[in-house]
Protein backbone atom coordinates (compact mmCIF):
# COMPACT_ATOMS: atom_id res chain seq x y z
CA UNK A 1 0.00 0.00 0.00
CA UNK A 2 1.35 2.95 -0.93
CA UNK A 3 0.39 7.45 0.14
CA UNK A 4 -2.27 7.35 -2.21
CA UNK A 5 -4.00 4.24 -0.64
CA UNK A 6 -3.55 4.49 2.85
CA UNK A 7 -4.35 7.70 4.89
CA UNK A 8 -1.62 7.12 7.43
CA UNK A 9 1.27 7.01 5.00
CA UNK A 10 0.62 10.38 4.07
CA UNK A 11 3.26 12.53 3.72
CA UNK A 12 2.94 17.00 3.47
CA UNK A 13 6.26 17.00 2.18
CA UNK A 14 5.41 14.63 -0.65
CA UNK A 15 3.75 16.89 -3.29
CA UNK A 16 6.19 20.25 -2.73
CA UNK A 17 9.16 18.44 -3.02
CA UNK A 18 8.40 16.48 -6.01
CA UNK A 19 7.03 19.85 -8.15
CA UNK A 20 9.17 22.32 -6.68
CA UNK A 21 12.14 23.06 -9.23
CA UNK A 22 8.88 23.04 -12.23
CA UNK A 23 6.27 25.00 -10.26
CA UNK A 24 6.83 28.07 -11.32
CA UNK A 25 7.08 27.01 -14.74
CA UNK A 26 4.15 24.94 -14.69
CA UNK A 27 1.18 26.96 -13.06
CA UNK A 28 2.63 30.32 -14.19
CA UNK A 29 0.09 30.72 -16.84
CA UNK A 30 -2.45 28.68 -15.43
CA UNK A 31 -3.73 30.55 -12.50
CA UNK A 32 -5.55 33.74 -12.07
CA UNK A 33 -3.08 35.44 -9.58
CA UNK A 34 -3.79 39.36 -10.38
CA UNK A 35 -7.37 38.79 -9.57
CA UNK A 36 -6.86 36.53 -6.59
CA UNK A 37 -4.17 39.27 -5.14
CA UNK A 38 -6.48 42.43 -5.68
CA UNK A 39 -9.36 40.37 -4.13
CA UNK A 40 -6.94 39.26 -0.97
CA UNK A 41 -5.47 42.81 -0.77
CA UNK A 42 -9.07 43.71 0.06
CA UNK A 43 -9.40 40.69 1.88
CA UNK A 44 -6.94 41.55 4.38
CA UNK A 45 -7.48 44.90 5.36
CA UNK A 46 -4.02 46.52 7.02
CA UNK A 47 -2.97 42.59 7.79
CA UNK A 48 -1.10 40.80 8.97
CA UNK A 49 -2.00 37.53 6.42
CA UNK A 50 -0.71 34.03 7.20
CA UNK A 51 -0.39 31.84 4.02
CA UNK A 52 -1.25 28.02 4.12
CA UNK A 53 0.77 26.01 1.93
CA UNK A 54 3.03 29.30 0.69
CA UNK A 55 4.60 27.75 -1.69
CA UNK A 56 7.27 29.71 -3.97
CA UNK A 57 5.47 33.00 -3.15
CA UNK A 58 3.06 33.27 -6.29
CA UNK A 59 0.47 34.94 -4.00
CA UNK A 60 2.55 36.40 -0.95
CA UNK A 61 5.01 37.88 -3.01
CA UNK A 62 2.68 40.28 -4.39
CA UNK A 63 0.70 40.78 -1.29
CA UNK A 64 4.09 42.01 0.47
CA UNK A 65 4.83 44.22 -2.44
CA UNK A 66 1.27 45.92 -1.79
CA UNK A 67 2.87 46.85 1.97
CA UNK A 68 1.16 43.79 3.77
CA UNK A 69 3.11 41.84 6.19
CA UNK A 70 2.50 38.17 5.12
CA UNK A 71 3.99 35.15 7.00
CA UNK A 72 3.70 31.52 5.64
CA UNK A 73 3.71 27.73 7.08
CA UNK A 74 5.24 25.07 4.20
CA UNK A 75 5.84 21.64 4.51
CA UNK A 76 8.19 21.66 1.65
CA UNK A 77 11.79 22.81 2.26
CA UNK A 78 12.27 22.93 -1.17
CA UNK A 79 9.22 25.44 -2.08
CA UNK A 80 10.65 27.29 0.71
CA UNK A 81 14.63 27.60 -0.65
CA UNK A 82 12.96 29.07 -3.95
CA UNK A 83 10.48 31.30 -2.37
CA UNK A 84 13.81 32.79 -0.64
CA UNK A 85 15.33 33.19 -3.40
CA UNK A 86 13.08 35.61 -4.92
CA UNK A 87 13.11 39.82 -4.36
CA UNK A 88 11.49 40.05 -1.00
CA UNK A 89 10.92 36.03 -0.17
CA UNK A 90 13.77 35.76 2.47
CA UNK A 91 12.11 38.39 4.65
CA UNK A 92 8.79 36.36 4.64
CA UNK A 93 8.40 34.46 7.98
CA UNK A 94 7.66 31.22 7.09
CA UNK A 95 7.43 27.76 9.81
CA UNK A 96 8.49 24.56 8.37
CA UNK A 97 5.52 22.40 8.92
CA UNK A 98 1.81 20.66 8.46
CA UNK A 99 -0.45 23.86 8.45
CA UNK A 100 -3.18 21.27 9.72
CA UNK A 101 -1.00 21.02 13.12
CA UNK A 102 1.85 23.72 13.18
CA UNK A 103 1.47 26.85 14.61
CA UNK A 104 2.87 29.95 14.02
CA UNK A 105 3.34 32.91 16.70
CA UNK A 106 0.51 36.27 16.26
CA UNK A 107 -2.72 36.25 14.98
CA UNK A 108 -3.64 37.51 11.32
CA UNK A 109 -6.65 39.33 9.60
CA UNK A 110 -6.37 36.80 6.63
CA UNK A 111 -5.60 33.40 6.76
CA UNK A 112 -4.94 31.67 3.29
CA UNK A 113 -5.39 28.59 1.60
CA UNK A 114 -5.24 28.33 -2.12
CA UNK A 115 -5.31 26.09 -5.02
CA UNK A 116 -7.31 23.17 -3.77
CA UNK A 117 -4.72 22.74 -1.23
CA UNK A 118 -7.27 21.98 1.52
CA UNK A 119 -7.85 18.96 -0.83
CA UNK A 120 -3.62 17.59 -0.61
CA UNK A 121 -4.96 17.39 3.28
CA UNK A 122 -5.79 12.65 3.18
CA UNK A 123 -9.34 12.66 4.89
CA UNK A 124 -11.83 14.62 6.72
CA UNK A 125 -9.91 14.72 10.15
CA UNK A 126 -6.90 16.33 8.59
CA UNK A 127 -8.86 18.60 6.76
CA UNK A 128 -11.13 19.35 10.17
CA UNK A 129 -8.29 20.26 11.99
CA UNK A 130 -6.92 22.61 9.29
CA UNK A 131 -9.93 24.88 9.91
CA UNK A 132 -9.57 24.78 13.26
CA UNK A 133 -5.98 25.84 13.29
CA UNK A 134 -6.65 28.42 10.51
CA UNK A 135 -9.57 29.51 12.70
CA UNK A 136 -7.01 29.41 15.90
CA UNK A 137 -4.89 32.05 13.92
CA UNK A 138 -7.82 35.03 13.48
CA UNK A 139 -7.31 37.78 14.97
CA UNK A 140 -10.67 39.50 16.04
CA UNK A 141 -12.99 40.16 12.89
CA UNK A 142 -10.51 38.43 11.24
CA UNK A 143 -10.99 35.88 8.28
CA UNK A 144 -10.29 32.49 6.48
CA UNK A 145 -10.83 32.54 2.85
CA UNK A 146 -9.95 29.23 0.67
CA UNK A 147 -10.45 27.74 -3.22
CA UNK A 148 -10.92 25.08 -4.25
CA UNK A 149 -12.81 23.34 -7.33
CA UNK A 150 -15.82 21.92 -6.98
CA UNK A 151 -15.94 18.41 -7.62
CA UNK A 152 -17.65 17.10 -10.67
CA UNK A 153 -17.73 13.20 -10.74
CA UNK A 154 -19.43 13.02 -14.41
CA UNK A 155 -16.20 12.70 -15.77
CA UNK A 156 -15.56 9.38 -14.07
CA UNK A 157 -18.95 7.81 -15.24
CA UNK A 158 -17.28 5.45 -17.40
CA UNK A 159 -13.85 4.51 -14.92
CA UNK A 160 -10.60 7.11 -14.84
CA UNK A 161 -10.88 9.98 -16.56
CA UNK A 162 -8.30 10.82 -19.30
CA UNK A 163 -8.13 14.76 -20.54
CA UNK A 164 -5.66 16.77 -22.56
CA UNK A 165 -4.82 20.57 -19.81
CA UNK A 166 -2.64 22.11 -22.48
CA UNK A 167 -1.23 21.25 -25.90
CA UNK A 168 1.76 23.78 -28.04
CA UNK A 169 4.32 22.48 -29.88
CA UNK A 170 6.89 22.36 -26.85
CA UNK A 171 4.73 20.69 -24.90
CA UNK A 172 1.53 18.35 -24.18
CA UNK A 173 0.31 18.18 -20.34
CA UNK A 174 -2.36 15.34 -20.10
CA UNK A 175 -4.14 14.60 -16.56
CA UNK A 176 -5.48 11.32 -15.97
CA UNK A 177 -7.84 10.35 -12.69
CA UNK A 178 -9.00 8.22 -10.73
CA UNK A 179 -11.99 8.43 -8.43
CA UNK A 180 -12.42 6.65 -5.13
CA UNK A 181 -15.93 7.72 -4.14
CA UNK A 182 -15.62 6.08 -0.78
CA UNK A 183 -13.23 7.91 1.07
CA UNK A 184 -14.11 10.85 -1.63
CA UNK A 185 -10.33 11.13 -2.95
CA UNK A 186 -9.09 11.78 -6.63
CA UNK A 187 -5.65 10.52 -7.25
CA UNK A 188 -4.31 12.25 -9.97
CA UNK A 189 -1.18 11.68 -12.18
CA UNK A 190 -0.40 14.52 -14.80
CA UNK A 191 1.71 13.53 -17.54
CA UNK A 192 3.65 16.07 -19.37
CA UNK A 193 5.43 15.24 -22.88
CA UNK A 194 8.41 17.21 -23.96
CA UNK A 195 11.23 17.28 -26.59
CA UNK A 196 13.57 16.54 -23.53
CA UNK A 197 11.38 13.63 -22.17
CA UNK A 198 8.31 12.91 -20.02
CA UNK A 199 7.57 13.50 -16.12
CA UNK A 200 4.74 12.75 -14.29
CA UNK A 201 3.72 14.75 -11.11
CA UNK A 202 0.83 12.89 -8.15
CA UNK A 203 -2.13 15.23 -7.36
CA UNK A 204 -3.77 13.45 -4.64
CA UNK A 205 -6.92 14.58 -3.23
CA UNK A 206 -9.30 14.05 -1.03
CA UNK A 207 -11.96 16.40 -2.02
CA UNK A 208 -15.38 17.89 -0.23
CA UNK A 209 -18.01 19.64 -0.91
CA UNK A 210 -18.70 23.45 -0.30
CA UNK A 211 -21.64 22.82 1.81
CA UNK A 212 -18.89 19.67 3.80
CA UNK A 213 -16.17 22.57 3.94
CA UNK A 214 -18.74 24.82 5.68
CA UNK A 215 -19.66 22.36 8.62
CA UNK A 216 -15.67 21.83 8.82
CA UNK A 217 -15.87 25.57 9.17
CA UNK A 218 -18.91 25.83 11.91
CA UNK A 219 -17.12 22.89 14.09
CA UNK A 220 -14.22 25.46 14.10
CA UNK A 221 -16.21 28.18 15.35
CA UNK A 222 -16.79 30.24 12.33
CA UNK A 223 -19.46 30.94 9.45
CA UNK A 224 -19.43 31.61 5.95
CA UNK A 225 -19.74 35.11 4.86
CA UNK A 226 -18.77 35.10 1.23
CA UNK A 227 -18.61 32.78 -1.89
CA UNK A 228 -17.70 33.61 -5.21
CA UNK A 229 -17.12 31.72 -7.89
CA UNK A 230 -13.45 32.68 -8.92
CA UNK A 231 -11.18 35.54 -7.41
CA UNK A 232 -12.94 38.29 -10.02
CA UNK A 233 -15.81 37.64 -7.47
CA UNK A 234 -18.17 36.40 -10.00
CA UNK A 235 -21.35 34.70 -8.78
CA UNK A 236 -21.22 31.20 -7.39
CA UNK A 237 -23.83 29.37 -9.71
CA UNK A 238 -24.91 25.48 -10.58
CA UNK A 239 -22.00 25.45 -13.20
CA UNK A 240 -19.22 26.71 -11.45
CA UNK A 241 -16.54 25.07 -11.56
CA UNK A 242 -14.70 26.32 -8.74
CA UNK A 243 -15.20 28.53 -5.44
CA UNK A 244 -13.82 30.98 -3.28
CA UNK A 245 -15.19 30.84 -0.08
CA UNK A 246 -14.68 33.37 3.01
CA UNK A 247 -15.22 32.82 6.47
CA UNK A 248 -15.47 34.95 9.44
C1 LIG B 1 -0.61 24.03 -5.07
S1 LIG B 1 0.72 24.62 -4.11
C2 LIG B 1 0.21 26.31 -3.83
C3 LIG B 1 1.36 27.20 -3.49
C4 LIG B 1 1.00 28.67 -3.35
N1 LIG B 1 0.05 28.87 -2.27
C5 LIG B 1 0.42 29.21 -4.63
O1 LIG B 1 -0.70 29.72 -4.60
O2 LIG B 1 1.08 29.11 -5.67
C6 LIG B 1 0.43 23.90 -2.53
C7 LIG B 1 1.53 24.17 -1.53
O3 LIG B 1 1.11 23.67 -0.26
C8 LIG B 1 2.14 22.90 0.30
N2 LIG B 1 1.48 21.90 1.16
C9 LIG B 1 0.72 20.85 0.78
N3 LIG B 1 0.26 20.20 1.84
C10 LIG B 1 0.75 20.83 2.94
C11 LIG B 1 0.62 20.64 4.34
N4 LIG B 1 -0.12 19.65 4.84
N5 LIG B 1 1.24 21.49 5.18
C12 LIG B 1 2.00 22.51 4.68
N6 LIG B 1 2.16 22.74 3.36
C13 LIG B 1 1.54 21.92 2.50
C14 LIG B 1 2.88 22.31 -0.88
O4 LIG B 1 4.21 21.94 -0.53
C15 LIG B 1 2.83 23.47 -1.85
O5 LIG B 1 3.88 24.36 -1.67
Amino acid sequence: MDQTDDPTAYDPTAYGTEIASEYDELYDDMFETDSAVACLTELAGDGPVLELGIGTGRLALPLVQTGLEVHGIEASEEMVTLLRAKPDGADIPVVVGDFAEVTVPGTFSLVILAVNTIYALPDQDAQVRCFANAAAHLASGGRFVLDAWVPDLAQFANGPSVRPRSVSDKRVALVLAEHDPVRQRINTTQVHLRESGVRLHAVNHRYAWPSELDLMARLAGLRLQARWGGWDKSPFVATSTTHVSVYG
